[in-house]
């Protein structure tokens, strides 16, 4: 596989010692198998990047990071033949507790499934918790998170900028 799941985790996620976990992750994804109803998941690298980007700008409730950051995280994207239709970036920050850093679907993709694809890969292959933040009016975004499970634990005011907004605290369970 030339974009090995290895050199696509942060430093930090590789000092936590996962290498079981990751080695079993890397060959699911090596049987990932292309449906022609859904969108087949897979390891991201730079060659997305432009595509990762474009859906961003998109995406009001994404958060705005530099795209080549994302090399450095846990990095997965969406396939419908060769487009790129959705994106996810998490990462482990302990042993036991994970955050998901961004995740969007091109606006003509949404309501097929496509980002509870690409989420329900991650909350099955960490055991621990998992924390987001999402925007008081991203309510599509929070009804997608509780409808798999994720649950708000607390708000942060002030936390957003540009514009300024109230973040809903979310968390997931995986086991
Ligand atoms: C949030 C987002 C990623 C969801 O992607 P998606 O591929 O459309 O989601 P899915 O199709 O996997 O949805 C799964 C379920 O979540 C719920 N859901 C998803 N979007 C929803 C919405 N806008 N309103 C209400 N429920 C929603 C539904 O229960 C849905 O199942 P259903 O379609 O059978 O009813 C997408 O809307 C998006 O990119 N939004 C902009 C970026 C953003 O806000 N990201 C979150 C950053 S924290």
């Amino acid at each position: 596989m030339e974009n090995s799941l290895y050199l696509r985790v942060s430093p930090r996620l590789g000092g936590l010692g996962f290498p079981e976990w990751l080695g079993e992750e890397e060959e699911q994804w090596e049987k990932c198998v292309h449906n022609h109803n859904m969108a087949a998941i897979r390891l991201g690298g730079a060659e997305d990047l432009e595509a990762v980007a474009a859906i961003q700008a998109r995406s009001p409730g994404a958060a705005k990071w530099d795209v080549s950051d994302y090399l450095e995280q846990v990095f997965l994207v969406a396939e419908d033949g060769n487009q790129v239709v959705g994106f996810l970036v998490w990462r482990a920050v302990a042993a036991d507790e994970a955050e998901i850093l961004n995740l969007a679907v091109v606006p003509e993709f949404r309501r097929r499934g496509v980002a509870r694809r690409l989420l329900e890969g991650a909350l099955r292959t960490f055991n621990g918790d998992f924390f987001l933040e999402v925007r008081e009016s991203g309510t599509g975004a929070q009804e997608f998170y509780k409808s798999l499970g994720f649950q708000e634990v607390t708000r942060r005011k002030g936390y957003y900028d540009l514009p300024p907004e109230t973040a809903i605290v979310m968390k997931f369970h995986s086991c």
